[in-house]
Order: structure tokens, then C-alpha cells, then sequence
């Protein structure tokens, strides 16, 4: 029975996922993977550099529209400023992520090969994503004005994260590439005014988070299945931690940007505009890398189906500041 399910899997009759034996979650992970797998020179680089006369970050991401005060070469200019952090933040979290997804493939050294080979392809996609992260940075710096700062050392986030529970990682690692996801469907391919290198950045990025978030969720419900109560109430604390560490991140890179920005930017922004401009940038920020992932149905429902009514509201709670921050 299970060879015909792996038959129709891959044919014209496809199986629900429900049915599928988490072996064979993992063997389409890594079907698709090898389906997909891109170059960053071949396939996406192709040559080309950032066309500067073009946005970076989409307006629905950027908030931008906010500051009714800035000029469209302003508003580009932002849009690259963010877009360029953005690239940084990605990898930034791959060093975490990929250290992580090495240490669980140990689960499997000597047991699931299939599962095995999945986390491995998964590892090494996250490396090649660091590589052409730092490519671009690289070619930003190229074309934007001295003065940029990414103030956050990967490896020193990356030792802060490991250092709590695998369940907490995990949530916060499904958060991470389920937005990822949903900021390219959402607002990055819809936007006809952004420049077609980075918009191909983040179509290739996407393509291959699509496995991730996937392999995301079924180590996350693992770990949860193997936890006792008080080991899961720790993860909760954990993954508010995680949480309050992000938005930390972020509230240093948002300053840092905003600086930049004010002194880059061109006019001289009066008091009320530079306080506008600091609070959007973090408050785009936050939506980025916090709120628009924990709003996401999926992870809410993988969420909801592991933790107490009583943990959930303890993550609502710490999240209530900062989503209302955000607003909308
Ligand atoms: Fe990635
Ligand atoms: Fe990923």
C-alpha cells in the first residue's frame, strides 16, 4: 500500500498531506528541492547589478506611504535602505537556522535516511543563502552613499538563540520562513516598481524556503510530541524571549537605518519629521520581522494545536505591544 501512495504522490493523483507518512513529507522536500535548486550566479545574478533608479522594499512592506512628506527619490531611497537590511537580516538568521537544522539532522544519523538527506539539502540551501546575501550587500554598498551600518554579528545572534529550547528555535524558525513566504506572494511579486535583480532575489530566496517551512513544522511537532508539560511551558518562555531578542534586533537596526537615512537622504528633515521617520522605520521593521509572521494562519494554528489557552495568552500578551505598535 504505502509504494502506491508514493506513486501517486509524485503523479497526477496527488495524496492529501495528512495521509503522507512524515518519510514521505521529507522525500518531497527533497524532491522539490532538487527540482528547484538554483545557482546564485546562473540563475540569479545572471550578471546583472541593482537597478538604483528602482525600489528595493515594497511600499506594503516598507511603510513608507506613512511619511506623507518624502519626495519619490526619498522614497526610493528608503526602500533601499530597508531592502538592503533585509537582505542583511536574512542572513544574519541562516547562521542560527542552518547551525540548528545540522544539529537535528543528528536525530537521524543512524535512522530516517530520507529525513536525513532533506535536513542536509535544507543546510546547505541556507549556506548558499548567506553566500548571496553577502554577495548583495556587497553590491548595495557599491551603490549607496558611505555611511551604512549593519550592526548585528550573526554569529553572536546565532550563540543567543541556540541557547534555548529546540522547541522555541523551532517556533521561531517556522515564524521566520513562513513570512518569508508570505512577504514574497504578498508584496514583493505584485510590486511592478522594484528592481527586477532584487524582486529575483527574493523569488529564488522563496522557492526554496517553501521545503524549509515545511521541514519547520514537522521537526517543531516532533520536539513538541517528545516534551513533558513543565519542558513545554519552558519553551513558551523561551520563545518570548526569542521574541523580546528579536524586537531588539530589530529596534537597533531600525535606529541605525533611520540615522543613515536622515544624514543620506538628501533634505534636512526637521525635528517632528525625524521622530516620524525613526518611529516608521521601526515600526516597518516590527510588522517585517515580527507581526507579519506570528498573523500568519499556519503558524497560528501549528501553534494553537501545541500550547495551553493559558501559554497562548502568555505569548499574546508580550506580542500586544508590539502589534500595537504596528497597528494594521
Ligand atoms: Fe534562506
Ligand atoms: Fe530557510
Amino acid at each position: 500500500m504505502e509504494a502506491v501512495v508514493v506513486e501517486s504522490a509524485t503523479h497526477e493523483t496527488p495524496v492529501p498531506v495528512a495521509r503522507l507518512t512524515t518519510t514521505q513529507r521529507y522525500a518531497r522536500c527533497i524532491e522539490a528541492s532538487k527540482r528547484i535548486r538554483w545557482d546564485i550566479e546562473r540563475d540569479v545574478i545572471r550578471g546583472r547589478r541593482f537597478d538604483f533608479d528602482k525600489k528595493f522594499m515594497p511600499d506594503r512592506l516598507s511603510k513608507v506611504a506613512e511619511l506623507k512628506f518624502l519626495r519619490p527619490s526619498e522614497m526610493r531611497f528608503m526602500s533601499h535602505v530597508q531592502g538592503r537590511s533585509y537582505a542583511n537580516i536574512f542572513g544574519l538568521v541562516e547562521r542560527y537556522i542552518g547551525a540548528k537544522t545540522l544539529e537535528l539532522s543528528k536525530n537521524y544519523w543512524f535512522g530516517d535516511q530520507v529525513a536525513l538527506e532533506a535536513l542536509v539539502r535544507f543546510t546547505d540551501e541556507e549556506l548558499k543563502h548567506q553566500e548571496m546575501f553577502r554577495r548583495l550587500e556587497r553590491m548595495a554598498a557599491a551603490g549607496m552613499p558611505a555611511g551604512y551600518t549593519f550592526k548585528l554579528d550573526p554569529n553572536e545572534v546565532a550563540a543567543a538563540v541556540l541557547g534555548k529550547s529546540t522547541w522555541a528555535v523551532l517556533g521561531l524558525t517556522l515564524d521566520i520562513e513562513l513570512f518569508t513566504q508570505a512577504h514574497y506572494r504578498s508584496s514583493i511579486e505584485p510590486d511592478p516598481n522594484l528592481s527586477e535583480l532584487w524582486k529575483d532575489v527574493f523569488l529564488f530566496h522563496w522557492k526554496e524556503e517553501s521545503q524549509h517551512a515545511v521541514m519547520d513544522e514537522l521537526e517543531w511537532r516532533r520536539e513538541n510530541a517528545r516534551l513533558t508539560e513543565a519542558e513545554r511551558d519552558q519553551g513558551v518562555t523561551d520563545l518570548i524571549g526569542l521574541v523580546a531578542a528579536v524586537d531588539g534586533i530589530v529596534q537597533v537596526q531600525a535606529k541605525s537605518d533611520a540615522d543613515y537615512f536622515i544624514l543620506r537622504a538628501g533634505p534636512v528633515y526637521s525635528a517632528s519629521e525625524q521622530a516620524a521617520i525613526r518611529d516608521v522605520m521601526l515600526k516597518a521593521y516590527r510588522y517585517q520581522y515580527i507581526v507579519s509572521g506570528v498573523t500568519e494562519a499556519r503558524f497560528t494554528e501549528v501553534l494553537k494545536a501545541m500550547v495551553t489557552p493559558a501559554q497562548l495568552d502568555r505569548i499574546g500578551s508580550a506580542l500586544a505591544p508590539i502589534v500595537a505598535h504596528v497597528g494594521h
